[in-house]
């Protein structure tokens, strides 16, 4: 991929530095397989500070990709339809996560809508995760000793993330008329809590928000934050055994096989124990979830039963439902996402461990018996320091991550002032049934914001951009295009 031009930014500094440099990595119009016609994807590339606090720590890259649709106009263009078609007003799309990249706009389900709504669309990989300076223990270990490697963590988080956002957007506007100066923002999950750090601290630069499952839970501590949230992994627990019941047992035998061989060693070399076994209902919260536990554990059920081992495929699929060494981002910060001016210290793990369900969570030999007498619970979205002890990637940053976890002095992600006088359009979706985002926290924070506008829904789940894209869509428009009145 040739360097085709190089922009420099030309914004002086207001807040803080605007974009070194954007570079476009690639126009033209690709073949895009699902949507309706071709696309008209460029990747970006920005330079911007790694610390917008202290301009002299040195650069990163932020990458994305645009989208607008591919025309071809039987007649050649006048200057101004050209102006017109090149500026339509941008619809940035920030992913879930921690740590999740974007799909190119050709693989994600919401192209084709936004595209025909008027809008071009910005994919933006947040900093560190897919093209963006990722993050992996081995360009992590570039930083320096440990203490460097966790005080540049510190700086992946919503706050920065919003300013690389902002840097971005004045870039990309410069030469724009004033009214499509702003960009509207539309926030899957954790892109959510980005969304309301955004309106929190850089309102002015946003025509309307969308968050999706994404309300964050303002003003609550980490931990209070996992006790709604083990809350609702039982309630995905106890629907999962209702629909499989045959379950329970295969599950507490599955459970004394892997202790019996003392752990099993999947295909990257990482270790499958009891406990890491037990985290599989991360995936319980998604659209066709259980059936996905259900259909793994019965692999593991057949091969036990022909072989007494775990074939290959099964361990694959095990392996990649399981592991996030690819997205290290998620382990080592997604406590720290709640924590403002306060440790993590590990709180999934100390308040799961106060649950009679999740006693496994010690790690201290149960006797037969008493695994017998209960299902056995699978564990939701928490991070735990054992697992830093199970995947090859992890395990490198264990060190790292324990730094993060004690680390009090986190900065304030959202403000609360701000909020309760915003005067900026946001369209949210909520779930009553989201494993991931608790419902009762996410009301909490849709009464601090002003001018909100709530879809709220116990028909679909965490995952409806992608699993109910079209429904959920037309929900939010329906948001900002009809009056109720
Ligand atoms: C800013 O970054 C430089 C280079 O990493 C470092 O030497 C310096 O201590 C930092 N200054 C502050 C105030 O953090
Ligand atoms: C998880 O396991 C299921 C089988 O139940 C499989 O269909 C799916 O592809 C796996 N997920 C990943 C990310 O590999």
């Amino acid at each position: 991929m040739g360097v085709n031009q190089v922009i420099l930014a030309i914004e002086s500094l207001v807040l803080f530095a605007p974009v070194n440099f954007m570079e476009i990595l690639s126009p033209g119009p690709k073949w895009s397989g699902q949507g309706k016609s071709k696309l008209e994807v460029t990747e970006l590339l920005f330079e911007v500070p790694i610390d917008y606090a202290n301009l002299s720590a040195g650069t990163i890259q932020v990458f994305a990709r645009s989208a607008t649709r591919y025309e071809n106009p039987v007649a050649p263009r006048t200057d101004e339809e050209r102006q017109k078609k090149s500026q339509k007003p941008w619809f940035v799309y920030l992913q879930g996560g921690p740590g999740c990249p974007c799909s190119p706009p050709q693989d994600s389900w919401i192209t084709d809508i936004v595209l025909d709504k008027g809008y071009q669309l910005l994919f933006l990989d947040q900093r560190g995760t897919g093209l963006s300076t990722p993050v992996s223990s081995a360009t992590l270990a570039l930083q320096g000793d440990v203490h460097k490697q966790a005080d540049y963590l510190k700086l992946f988080r919503a706050d920065s993330i919003v300013k690389d956002c902002e840097a971005i957007r004045k870039t990309l506007t410069a030469e724009y008329p004033e009214e499509l100066k702003k960009w509207s923002i539309f926030g899957q999950s954790f892109g959510g809590f980005c969304t309301l750090s955004y309106l929190s601290k850089y309102p002015q630069g946003l025509r309307e928000a969308f968050t999706l499952g994404g309300l964050p839970p303002i003003g609550k501590s980490a931990v209070e934050v996992y006790k709604s949230t083990f809350q609702r992994v039982i309630e995905r627990n106890k629907a999962f055994y209702a629909k499989y019941p045959e379950d329970v047992e295969t599950i507490q035998n599955i459970a004394f096989h892997i202790r019996s061989k003392g752990g099993i060693t999947l295909p990257s070399g990482a270790t499958l124990s009891v406990r890491g076994f037990l985290t599989l209902g991360r995936n319980f919260g998604f659209h066709g979830g259980l059936d996905i536990i259900h259909n793994l554990v019965l692999r593991m059920r057949m091969d036990l039963s022909q072989f007494q081992f775990l074939t290959r495929p099964t361990l694959m699929l095990l392996e990649h439902n399981l592991t996030f060494d690819d997205i290290v981002l998620y382990g080592v910060l997604h406590e720290a996402c709640y924590c403002q001016g306060q440790a993590s210290n590990w709180a999934a793990e100390r308040v799961g461990k106060a649950l009679k369900e999740f006693q496994w969570l010690h790690g201290s030999p149960q006797n037969p018996s008493e695994v017998r007498e209960h299902p056995l619970y699978f564990s939701g979205e928490m991070i735990y320091p054992f697992l830093f002890d199970n995947f090859p990637e992890l395990e490198k940053l264990k060190p790292v991550a324990d730094i993060l976890a004690q680390y009090s002095d986190w900065p304030a992600l959202y403000n609360e002032w701000q909020l309760a006088r915003n005067e900026v359009p946001v369209y949210s979706a909520t779930y009553v049934d989201d494993m991931y985002v608790d419902f009762g926290l996410a009301q909490n924070t849709a009464k601090m914001v002003k001018n909100l506008k709530q879809y709220i829904t116990n028909a679909m789940y965490h995952d409806a951009v992608r699993s109910k894209t079209a429904d959920i869509m037309k929900e939010l428009f329906k948001l900002r295009d009809d009056s109720i009145d």
